[in-house]
């Protein structure tokens, strides 16, 4: 079956597998108000879900994307992350922003599609979360900000 993609409303947005990006419902939920939801799903699975929020003008940031992990590594994240990007472009997005940790495969993900690295936001895991947060039994304490921006990229 293909995969199908499309927007959702927020209110109907899969917590169980945003969950998976952000451990923190709270700050998921308040971010959730304000943004759009995309779904990914194979028939009645929904297998994916992407959260972006408008930043200005013409800058969105990309506030949670995940897969669950039962379908993990087969492609859905990168087709949802592309068809996100493809959104933006369409709606005359300037850029697209989206903060992740200092390591770990999901820095590749997102710079395969052509997101830089513009800063660092130094010991953004532990001011904004009252637990300490590991990946691969590593500590993660800062936060890449990584920018995909329109004008680098072709449809
Ligand atoms: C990040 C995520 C959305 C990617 O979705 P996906 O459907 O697994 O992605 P794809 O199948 O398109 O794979 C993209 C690449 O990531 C790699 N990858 C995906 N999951 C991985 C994992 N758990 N460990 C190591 N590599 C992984 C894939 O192998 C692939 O690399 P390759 O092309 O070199 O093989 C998904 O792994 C996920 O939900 N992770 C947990 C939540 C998360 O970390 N979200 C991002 C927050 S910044």
């Amino acid at each position: 079956m293909p995969l199908l993609i499309q927007e959702v409303p927020v209110i109907n947005a899969p917590i169980e597998l945003l969950l998976l990006a952000d451990p923190s419902e709270d700050k998921i939920r308040s971010y959730l108000s304000g943004s759009k939801c995309f779904a990914a799903s194979i028939g009645a699975v929904e297998v994916g879900a992407c959260v972006v929020q408008q930043r200005g003008t013409d800058t969105y940031e990309l506030m949670s994307i995940a897969v669950h992990p039962a379908h993990q590594k087969c492609g859905y994240g990168t087709a949802l992350l592309k068809w996100v990007i493809e959104f933006y472009r369409s709606c005359g997005a300037r850029q697209l922003e989206v903060g992740t940790g200092t390591f770990g495969y999901q820095l590749a993900f997102y710079q395969r599609q052509g997101f830089r690295v513009t800063s660092i936001d130094r010991n953004f895991f532990v001011k904004n979360y009252p637990e300490p947060i590991f990946e691969d039994g590593i500590q993660l304490f800062d936060m890449l900000r990584l920018t995909l921006r329109y004008s680098d990229t072709t449809a």
